[in-house]
């Protein structure tokens, strides 16, 4: 999501048991979505045609809602972000993806009115190693940031550890978008920044469900906004972009990712 530069009461909600239960239930069904579509993100596709695929399995099959058609103008139901795209690239059938090329695929989905929001980097074909380096590094980034929350955890000290892993590799965190909280509400209080200082700001508390989405360039941190589309965000430096995102439940004693895929181990 946008990060809007708010110094604000929050209004942050704590999910009881049940609403946590509805939660996994959608969170769970986006990351079924990213497995149902990975063998499709090959060579000659256009996003378009993944946009349509991913569209018809959530309202067929899953009987659920895709939260980005028509959110704030959104035209589609995915987001698919290629190479030097940072996020909220639109679906288009205007290219085909090609060997060495990168994508973030972003699935929300709205079921029994809670939201599971999460995003991976496939590569296609033949990707060169410093680009899998980046996806690779940001994918460390999100696991090294989900290790630590639990309650007491601050705000800062969840985009210190992005932060600082991402410097360590010399790549570079982009500051204009954030994680955030969800449920009811695709996007709510708190903001999650990928950036920031141990200890500062507010302490996670049980009960509290959030995305962290770190973005990191290859290059510099800036970013532009298409004025035509009004969405997609891309590197200033025309360099690549690497993006990954998992819904959390926070627990007494740590965390739940609720979007977590089979492949993986939390
Ligand atoms: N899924 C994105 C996120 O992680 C938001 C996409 S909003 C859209 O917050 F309108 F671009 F779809
Ligand atoms: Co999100
Ligand atoms: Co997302």
């Amino acid at each position: 999501m946008f990060h809007d530069n708010r110094i604000e009461p929050m209004s942050i909600t704590i999910k009881t048991a049940d609403e946590i239960e509805r939660m996994r239930v959608a969170g769970r069904l986006a990351a079924e979505v990213l497995e149902m579509i990975t063998p499709h993100v090959v060579a000659g596709i256009t996003t378009g045609e993944l946009d349509r695929i991913c569209h018809d399995y959530i309202v067929n099959q899953q009987q659920a809602v895709p939260a980005p058609l028509n959110y704030n103008g959104f035209p589609k139901s995915i987001c698919t972000s290629v190479n030097e795209v940072v996020c909220h690239g639109i679906p288009s059938d205007r290219k085909r993806l090609k060997n060495g090329d990168i994508v973030n695929i972003d699935i929300t989905v709205i079921k029994d009115g809670y939201h599971g929001d999460t995003s991976k980097m496939f590569g296609i074909g033949k990707t060169i190693p410093h680009t899998e380096r980046l996806m690779r590094v940001t994918q460390e980034c999100l696991y090294k940031a989900i290790d630590i929350v639990r309650p007491g955890t601050t705000l800062g000290d969840i985009g210190h550890i992005i932060q600082a892993y991402a410097e360590k590799n010399h790549y570079s965190v982009v500051r204009e978008y954030c994680g955030h909280g969800i449920g009811r509400v695709f996007h709510e209080d708190p903001q999650i920044l990928h950036y920031g200082r141990p200890g500062v700001g507010m302490a996670i508390e049980e009960g509290m469900t959030f995305t962290i989405e770190p973005m990191l360039n290859a290059g510099k941190r800036h970013v532009k906004l298409n004025q035509k589309d009004g969405w997609t965000v891309s590197t200033k430096d025309g360099r690549n972009s690497a993006q990954w995102e998992h819904t959390l439940a926070v627990h007494a004693d740590g965390c739940e990712v609720l979007t977590a895929r089979t492949e993986e181990s939390f």
